[in-house]
C-alpha cells in the first residue's frame, strides 16, 4: 500500500556506517528513518544520543524520526531537536508529565510523538491527542532488534478511533515483517517501522536487498 511509509530502523543498520546506511536505505524507498535512542535504564539496552542523530542527519533527506527509549526525557529534547530530529517520541511510560513533554517537543521545533509499551492501554493517552503528531504503538517490549511481534491491533483499532479525523499518524514498531504488516495497516496504522525485515541480507557493500525487502513489506 503506497500511502504506508515505510520507516527502516538504523538499529539494525551497521552502527560503524550509520551516514551510508542511511543514504543507501532511503535510495532505495524508505520514506522515514527511525533512530532508536536507549539509555540503559527505561530500556535494558543502550545505543546513542544526540551527538550520534547529529551526525547522521546530513546522509538523511528526509524525515528523522528519534524515538526516545529514555528516562528523564525532558531534559535532552533541546538537543534532540537541534540535533536535527523532524519527530520526537517520548514514552508515556517515562514519567509523570508527559503532556509538557509533548509541549516542549513541539516548543523546540519538532512534531511530537508519543510511544505505549505493550502493557500500557490506549486510553493512557486520551487527553493527548490534540497534544500529538503521532502515536507509537509498541509491538514488542523495547529495548531491542529482532523480537517476536505481540498482536496489538485492538489497541490500533481504538487509538485510531480515539484519533478521529485529527491529523495523527499511528506508527508501529516492533516485528513488522511481510506477515504482519498487512493487518496492522488494515487496524489503522500508516507508518511502520521495520528493523531486522529492512536490513536482513545487506551490508554497505551489499545494499540491494533492502529495496527488495523495503517493497515486501
Ligand atoms: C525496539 C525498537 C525498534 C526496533 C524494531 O526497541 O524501538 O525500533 O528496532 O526492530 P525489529 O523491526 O527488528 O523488531
Ligand atoms: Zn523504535
Amino acid at each position: 500500500d503506497r500511502s504506508i511509509k515505510i520507516a527502516p530502523s538504523i538499529l539494525a543498520a551497521d552502527f560503524a556506517n550509520f551516514g551510508a546506511e542511511c543514504e543507501a536505505i532511503e535510495a532505495q524507498g524508505a520514506d522515514w528513518v527511525h533512530v532508536d535512542v536507549m539509555d540503559g535504564h527505561f530500556v535494558p539496552n543502550i545505543t546513542f544520543g544526540p551527538a550520534t542523530c547529529a551526525a547522521i542527519r546530513p546522509h538523511i533527506k528526509g524525515v528523522m524520526d528519534v524515538h526516545l527509549m529514555i528516562a528523564p526525557v525532558d531534559p535532552y529534547i533541546e538537543a534532540f531537536a537541534k540535533a536535527g530530529a523532524d519527530v520526537i517520541t517520548a514514552h508515556v511510560e517515562a514519567g509523570p508529565h508527559i503532556h509538557r513533554t509533548l509541549q516542549s517537543i513541539r516548543g523546540a521545533g519538532a512534531k511530537a510523538g508519543v510511544a505505549l509499551n505493550p502493557g500500557t492501554p490506549a486510553s493512557a493517552v486520551a487527553e493527548l491527542m490534540d497534544s500529538v503528531d503521532l502515536i507509537c504503538v509498541m509491538t514488542v517490549n523495547p529495548g531491542f532488534g529482532g523480537q517476536k511481534f505481540i498482536d496489538m491491533t485492538a489497541k490500533i483499532r481504538e487509538l485510531h478511533a480515539l484519533i478521529g479525523d485529527r491529523p495523527v499518524h499511528i506508527e508501529i514498531d516492533g516485528g513488522v515483517d511481510p506477515t504482519t504488516a498487512p493487518m496492522l495497516a488494515k487496524a489503522g496504522a500508516d507508518v511502520l517501522v521495520a528493523g531486522s525485515a529492512v536490513f536482513r541480507g545487506g551490508s554497505v557493500g551489499n545494499p540491494a536487498p533492502y529495496g527488495e525487502n523495503i517493497r515486501a513489506i
